[in-house]
């Protein structure tokens, strides 16, 4: 399973780059927001020059005539932007028209396995069902997942891929692995986490108190 991060600030994606562990991007309209005052196609085209993959763009029209011209504006940017459109049918007509000229679509905002089917069927490069948020509303956002990988996989037409999103906690990183997601998405912060362990704190304290003290 591949790792994206999960954000539009370009400290936290320079930093984990050079973990080399990045093979893409997910930027959203909150996340850009976080970034006061920043020019979306220049963050976008920046961050294109950080990280070598998918770098996703999200759209903010409601009609897929407008997601269609923003989406074909966003493509022009970088060959690596990546057209985010919501989980609604004019979302899968703007991934139906994207895909016929070519350019990749994430469908975002996924929360049933019916709406990843049909994104699917539409030609979307990548669908994101947001685990942490179904977690949120008391059902397992995993299981979402799961769902998704089996109708997925009985499908060989399908080759969109599963880009678990909402990512809350490195269990969720795990977790996503095994229920068969391709790509997680995750909040620096939860990148970091994942690679930490007291134990190994504790070890390399040792290591090195027992370095200084030997004879
Ligand atoms: O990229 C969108 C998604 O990851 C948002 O996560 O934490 O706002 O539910 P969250």
């Amino acid at each position: 399973m591949q790792l994206y991060l999960d954000t539009a600030n370009l400290d936290e994606i320079r930093e984990a780059a050079s973990w080399g562990v990045l093979s893409g991007v997910t930027t959203n309209p909150t996340l850009i927001a976080r970034e006061k005052g920043v020019d979306f196609k220049a963050t976008i085209s920046e961050i294109a020059t950080l990280v070598d993959g998918p770098i996703s763009a999200e759209t903010i029209s409601l009609d897929a005539e407008g997601m269609l011209r923003e989406g074909l504006e966003y493509a022009a940017w970088h060959p690596n932007v990546i057209i985010k459109v919501p989980s609604t049918t004019e979302g899968l007509k703007a991934v139906y028209q994207l895909a016929r000229k070519g350019i990749r679509t994430n469908v975002t905002l996924c929360f049933n396995a019916t709406q990843a089917l049909l994104a699917a069927r539409a030609g979307a490069f990548v669908i994101s069902p947001f685990v942490g948020r179904v977690d949120d509303t008391g059902v397992d956002g995993m299981q979402l997942i799961r769902e998704i990988a089996a109708i997925y996989k009985a499908d060989p037409e399908i080759k969109t891929r599963i880009l678990s999103a909402s990512i809350r906690h490195p269990r969720h990183i795990i977790e996503s692995a095994l229920a068969g997601a391709d790509i997680a998405t995750c909040p620096f912060k939860v990148l970091q986490l994942a690679m930490r362990h007291p134990l190994t704190d504790r070890g390399i304290e040792q290591f090195l108190a027992d370095w200084k003290a030997r004879a």
